[in-house]
């Protein structure tokens, strides 16, 4: 099989840059944006480079690995792809192809509910999928998504709950994009809004009535056999919560800056609930990776792996599954010599030792 490379790209930043003119307009706005201003979105990536390492030399790098155990899964390094909807409208091959480049690589993946195929059809072809969940008003229908996630062999469902509500998202309603309508979404039952009066509020008349409550989670956690991890978690209250509730792992995230504008960006977040938690769950990150120093950063921090979303659907436009693969190896490459530079030979060694103080 020949498999052509996509030329000329060095850093993720470089498939960002080039997928733009491949992606149709409407959908780069609801890709690449976040919720009305979009300071937290900004903030994710300035919070990363405002940190500095602290460089080690000497060190003794003999065999030096990037492996990670997480939840009773070896990972060839501390990354999973992140759950990002409708990847059909970049590919036909779209969520499939992630998965297969996820196995391909040893890495991580969390297929979104909003996805444009259905999970069984991800399964086949994913090693060790996790399936990102919505609790959504019709409990039955939730239910029996995670039934299908059971039964198709997913390893652990991941209970978004940062996002009871879409953010503002001023770039996509400028750029007339809506998901549902651009996409056959396959876990996402929509109920049709309410007629309402002009009086009446278009959220806490409406959706949030049913907007899911630690109760839920208690009732999710009471109903699978998967370990449940909850992700949008930004509260060190929360997530203590959370542990205590019984959750396998928390997601320390801002939803990619697209939910609540003025958030922290997420690895300002990560210190207070490492401190919070403890070691008792695995700690994981996601917003505004697009480095090896950050997924250093992020460990050094407290994280025992982090996500990327966005990177990887911009690589997939550009190359289907091949091009996934290229980016994740950039990006090991990248971490690599950060934890050699660092003189870090395992991830066991990565501390807040790794960070310059000033
Ligand atoms: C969905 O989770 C989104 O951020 O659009």
């Amino acid at each position: 099989m020949s498999v052509s490379l996509i030329p000329a790209v060095y850093s993720l930043d470089d498939f960002e840059q080039r997928a733009a003119a491949c992606i149709e307009p409407g959908y780069w706005a609801y890709l690449q944006g976040g919720a009305a201003d979009e300071a937290t979105l900004r903030r994710n990536r300035e919070a990363f480079a405002e940190i500095r390492l602290q460089g080690r030399v000497l060190a003794d790098l003999g065999g030096a690995s990037t492996r990670c155990e997480l939840l009773g899964q070896t990972l060839s390094m501390p990354l999973l792809l992140a759950p990002v909807a409708a990847q059909r409208l970049v590919h036909a091959d779209g969520e499939r192809a992630v998965a297969e480049a996820a196995a391909a690589m040893g890495v991580g993946m969390a297929l979104s509910t909003s996805s444009s195929l259905s999970l069984e059809e991800v399964a086949g072809v994913a090693r060790s999928p996790w399936f990102q969940l919505y609790i959504q008003p019709d409990r039955d229908f939730t239910l029996q998504l995670v039934r299908r996630a059971e039964a198709a062999g997913y390893r652990a469902l991941v209970l978004t709950v940062d996002a009871p509500v879409n953010g503002v998202r001023n770039r996509e309603q400028r750029a007339g994009f809506q998901l549902p309508e651009a996409v056959n979404l396959r876990g996402m039952r929509v109920r049709p809004a309410k007629a309402a009066g002009i009086l009446d509020s278009p959220l806490f008349d409406g959706r949030l009535g049913s907007a899911p409550t630690w109760r839920d989670l208690d009732w999710l956690l009471g109903n699978t056999r998967l370990p449940v991890l909850l992700k949008g978690v930004s509260a060190a209250a929360d997530a203590e919560r959370a542990v205590q509730a019984g959750v396998a792992g928390l997601i320390v995230s801002n939803h990619g800056g697209r939910v609540l504008d003025s958030l922290p960006a997420s690895i300002e977040l990560l210190p207070r609930i490492a401190d919070q938690v403890g070691g008792r769950v695995p700690l994981l990150l996601d917003g505004g990776i697009r480095r090896g120093t950050d997924m250093l950063k992020a460990l050094a921090l407290g994280a025992q792996a982090v996500l990327i979303g966005r990177p990887y659907v911009h690589a997939l436009a550009l190359g289907g599954a091949v091009g996934v693969v290229q980016l994740l190896n950039i990006l090991r490459g990248e971490f690599e010599a950060a934890m050699a530079l660092t003189g870090c030979a395992t991830l066991a060694d990565i501390d807040r030792g790794v960070l310059w103080q000033r």
